[in-house]
């Protein structure tokens, strides 16, 4: 039995965080364990530009007070957009990839975009210019269900984007079904995907086990658990087309312990856990280092991190995690024991 893995520092290649005080409370829990990360732009207002990303990004640094973590920022695509701005951030190194949010599509998505089709020619600016773009999978409207959400959005929204824009780099982030991802494994090279923990970690049911738990509450929410099946096939059958992004999105307690409860869950702290403990399930874990450490930067044509990380199974499963900052931000593990912890990263 392997009770020790020391695998290349990991990157997180989805996550949220945000601003100010939180943001301070919440970096030290992805810098030590992360060298780089993909961050969010869904701030209030949102991260478009080339100057407002450069300026969260300085933010980001200051807040990391020994500078070893490297944020990566994206922008949001707004109706608005304009694609040159955006590819010449990318080729500055300012802006490595752009979100698309449909509108409203889950939280602060309301400056999103309303019609995928209006941006169709800042897609060919990023086509021409080699930038991801990022996509939130979910249509959204009324006449949808929750559940069915993610299906649609591949069927009339994604696949016309990826056989309009051959050559655009996507990163279909946090799939949560498997038609997900079948429509991963089927598409070419230019498309990949993220997988969060907690996805593969829990489904549908686990939100309501004995009452309603709001901390398991995310978007796109978690689904029936033969789609959790998928997804732990998926993440762990060794494809170059899957890679670790946590969506870590942090939330106060009382914004998630509410009558109208925000979507986000906080796992920065927990997440490499949570992955060693699937990846050990599935007998996979010769294939964990490139999950979580080559198959992204690969995708997004970065180096891989020189430092390593070493993690341990423990004979009894992690206690629950402490609360987190003045917010009292709850910390994500499943209801099903993890027996994996980091022990320590050199630099
Ligand atoms: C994210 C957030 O809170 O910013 N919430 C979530 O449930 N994942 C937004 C997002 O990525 O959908
Ligand atoms: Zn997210």
């Amino acid at each position: 039995m392997t009770t020790e893995i020391t695998i290349r520092k990991p990157d997180d290649w989805h996550l949220h965080l945000r601003d100010g005080r939180i943001l301070h409370e919440v970096l030290p829990y992805t810098a030590k364990h992360f060298a780089r990360a993909i961050v969010m732009p869904n701030l209030v207002p949102p991260v478009t530009d080339i100057a407002s990303a450069e300026a969260y990004r300085e933010r980001i640094l200051a807040a990391d007070g020994d500078r070893r973590f490297e944020p990566l920022m994206t922008a949001y695509l707004t109706d608005n957009s304009n694609g040159e701005e955006l590819s010449k951030g990318f080729q500055l190194g300012v802006i490595r990839a752009a979100k698309l949010y449909p509108a409203g599509a889950t939280t602060n998505a309301e400056n999103g975009v309303s019609d995928v089709k209006k941006i169709y020619p800042v897609f060919e600016a990023m086509q021409k210019a080699n930038m991801p773009l990022l996509v939130h999978g979910e249509v959204v409207g009324d006449q949808y269900d929750i559940y069915d959400r993610e299906k649609i959005f591949i069927d009339e929204i994604l696949s016309a984007i990826h056989a309009t824009f051959p050559d655009l780099k996507i990163v279909f982030e946090h799939i949560t079904t498997k038609q997900g991802v079948e429509f991963v494994v089927q598409a070419d090279e230019h498309l990949a995907a993220t997988i969060t923990p907690h996805h593969l970690l829990i489904n549908r049911s686990t939100m309501f086990r004995g009452g309603i738990r709001p901390h398991y509450y995310c978007l796109p929410i978690a689904k029936r658990r033969e789609h959790q099946l998928a997804l732990r096939h998926a993440a762990t059958s060794g494809s170059s087309k899957f890679f670790l992004g946590t969506d870590s999105a942090p939330h106060s307690e009382s914004a998630k312990e509410n009558a109208c409860g925000c979507a986000g869950v906080f796992n920065a702290g927990t997440a490499l856990a949570c992955y060693a403990q699937v990846f050990d399930d599935e007998n996979s874990l010769h294939h964990f280092e490139n999950f979580a450490a080559a198959n992204g930067p690969n995708f997004y044509g970065l180096p891989l991190n020189d430092a390593r990380i070493r993690l341990e199974k423990l004979s009894s499963p992690l206690p629950s995690p402490d609360v987190v900052g003045l917010e009292r931000i709850h910390q994500f593990l499943p209801d099903t024991p993890v027996y994996w912890r980091v022990v320590d990263s050199d630099e």
